[in-house]
């Protein structure tokens, strides 16, 4: 830099620039202050934007709102158009950065470059375990090479319908077994209904409502207000809020119950209740129908059958505990949950029992950790789903900072009848010294796969054998997954151990949400450690570098024929002793698992080393 009298210049590659006077550069400064900062909204971006939120409330548009006001943006316009993010930033009163950082997050969001046409359709595969034991991997490639020219194709994980697999989604109508030409059906009834392929400009021109051939309906089988009703229905609830069944006495029959918690962690329940309701208020609840945990489906299954049983329940919990505000967190998947829900809700609070707490019915975005309570919680304040560091723990400062009861749909589902019939009615069932009964969702090679109400305690074989209709033809047990993706994985050989909270953990495994997955002697048990290794690489929400990098790194090894055992053996330390949350830690259960129980699968020598 040069000073030439009272002029200022400068150099850059040898050529002069000049900012004039110290006074004129002073106003340039000035007056590039006052221009308002960051790319501004175009008219015709903000005009899309308000036709889908409406106008601005006179306090500006809830914070929380943002995902909600994503997916109304998403559902018109097929897409998120880089412009229609600008104009919802301003309109939100919010950086673009914090508008972008939450888009890009979910992978449900498709963020567009303006100008870019949004696909017409597209249609998603699972290729979660259950459905790639079923051919999802051939279902993908003869839809690539059939409708790919037409409509978007894309691999996902698991949708909760694995008791069905394998299952296509088109647009959001879900398609158990799936063949090429239920697909190509369900194709061209929509077609047939909307006309043909709609052009679009791609900022302005809203997108076509989608047929109901795409979308999913309301459970046909679902027992609506009036049903539940009639079959005394909703009796308990008023009981409790009138005080002929105290609260105290609630709390006193759910601990005795002996229920814990169903998401997949097992907290006692009536403590959870205590630890929550001891807190000073306001006070609020959070349900979490996020069910991402591949191979379940049981949450899914009785929202469908009986909504107001759940909801009764998720009431007494709210009143007993003194939870003001409910937000219900239903994972974007579920279309037809979301429709069937939305429906009870609103029969509720046209006929409600009781005086109602505010409730509001939230949707994912397709992120398996936002089943994590802490980032459940960060996803319902419309943020990046990352689990919070503990303590604090969430029952103390939880949902914007206020003391948090966070329960899975199906531990609320209970609540009624255990209320009604007494704590010994759920703590009498139970097998091997168990107690209570486990809503197991069965998939992969057995006979009858589903959801099968059985005893805690009640081991794979019997299972199989009194539930399911014993093993698919031609498959003989070879393993099995007792949690899902997290849970590890087991060999036939433990088929008789008691399955519930606690009693696989000397196996190196977990039951977590009951989730299970059997595996024939066709199949390999590192095919299924790599296929869930894969889903925790995609759905790591990366805050942790042990899980980030771990779960990818982990991934890409155990291609290998042999497997490099001493070094996946470091990243599964790493990753279950370094991350923060459940996710991670959990990861490494498939890896060792594989060493510990099927070596020669991978080329280790019985005790898991090289
Ligand atoms: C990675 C991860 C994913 C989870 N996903 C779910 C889920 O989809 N649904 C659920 O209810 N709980 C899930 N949980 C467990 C929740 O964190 C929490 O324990 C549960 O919702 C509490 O409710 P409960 O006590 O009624 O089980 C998950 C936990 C982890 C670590
Ligand atoms: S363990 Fe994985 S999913 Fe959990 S916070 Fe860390 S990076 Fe995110
Ligand atoms: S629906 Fe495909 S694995 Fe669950």
């Amino acid at each position: 830099m040069a000073h030439g009298g009272d002029r200022v210049s400068i150099t850059v590659h040898m050529k002069p620039v000049s900012l004039g006077s110290p006074d004129q550069l002073r106003d340039s400064v000035r007056r590039a202050r006052k221009q308002p900062k960051g790319r501004q909204p175009e008219v015709s971006a903000l005009d899309a934007v308000q036709a889908v939120l409406g106008p601005r409330p006179a306090d500006g548009h809830r914070r929380d709102l943002l995902i909600e006001h994503l997916h109304a943006l998403q559902d018109n316009h097929g897409a998120l158009h880089k412009s229609h993010l600008v104009a919802l930033a301003h309109e939100m009163r919010m950086g673009l950065s914090q508008v972008y950082e939450v888009a890009s997050f979910y992978h449900h969001f498709l963020i567009l470059e303006d100008g870019q046409t949004p696909p017409h359709l597209t249609v998603r595969v699972c290729d979660g375990l259950s459905c790639s034991l079923a051919g999802a991997q051939v279902l993908i490639t003869q839809l690539q090479a059939a409708v790919a020219d037409r409509v978007r194709v894309a691999p996902a994980p698991c949708v909760g319908r694995c008791e069905s697999a394998p299952v296509a989604v088109v647009h959001q109508r879900a398609i158990g077994e799936a063949t090429l030409a239920d697909v190509q059906a369900c194709l061209s009834a929509g077609h047939s209904s909307i006309g043909s392929t709609p052009t679009q400009s791609a900022t302005v021109k809203a997108w076509p409502t989608a047929p109901s051939a795409w979308c999913e309906p309301i459970h046909p089988q679902g027992v609506g207000m009036a049903a539940y009703i009639d079959a005394g229905g909703y009796q308990c609830l008023v009981d409790v809020v009138t005080a002929r069944v105290p609260p105290q006495e609630v709390l006193q029959t759910m601990e005795a119950s002996g229920l814990r918690g169903l998401g997949g962690a097992g907290f006692p329940m009536g403590r959870k209740w205590r630890i929550v309701r001891d807190q000073p208020g306001p006070r609020l609840l959070a349900v979490n129908i996020d069910e991402g945990e591949p191979g379940t489906f049981k949450d899914r299954t009785y929202l469908e059958r009986d909504p107001h049983r759940f909801l009764e329940g998720m009431l007494i919990a709210a009143h007993v505990v003194g939870c003001e505000r409910i937000y219900i967190y239903l994972r974007d998947e579920y279309h037809g949950c979301r429709a069937t829900l939305a429906q009870a809700l609103s029969e509720l609070q046209a006929q409600p029992p009781c005086t109602l707490p505010t409730i509001e019915l939230r949707r994912g975005a397709g992120a398996y950790i936002c089943g994590e309570e802490s980032a459940m919680l960060e996803s319902i304040e419309g943020r990046r789903g990352e689990p919070r560091l503990r303590p604090p723990y969430i029952a103390e400062k939880g949902l914007w900072g206020l003391p948090t009861l966070a329960h899975n749909f199906e531990t609320l589902y209970w609540v009624r009848d255990i209320v009604q019939h007494g704590a010994a009615h759920f703590s009498q069932q139970g097998r091997q010294g168990r107690h209570g009964w486990r809503s197991f969702s069965v998939s992969g090679r057995v006979r009858e796969p589903g959801v099968k109400l059985a005893p805690a305690g009640i081991t794979l074989r019997e299972l199989i054998d009194e539930h399911c209709g014993g093993m698919a033809p031609g498959h003989d047990l070879y393993a099995y997954l007792p949690g899902g993706a997290s849970g590890g994985i087991l060999p036939a050989s433990l088929a008789d151990v008691p399955l519930d909270f606690d009693t696989l953990q000397p196996h190196g495994c977990f039951i977590g949400s009951a989730a299970v997955v059997v595996l024939g002697h066709l199949d390999r048990a590192r095919d299924a450690a790599w296929n869930v290794m894969r889903f925790f690489a995609d759905e790591s929400c990366g805050q942790c570098t042990p899980c980030r990098v771990g779960t990818a790194k982990a991934a890409a090894l155990m291609q290998a024929d042999v497997w490099d055992a001493t070094t996946l053996q470091d990243l599964a330390h790493v990753m279950g002793d370094a991350s923060i949350c459940g996710l991670g830690q959990a990861a490494p259960n498939p890896i060792a698992c594989v060493l510990r129980y099927f070596p020669h699968e991978v080329g280790a020598s019985p005790d898991g080393l090289p």
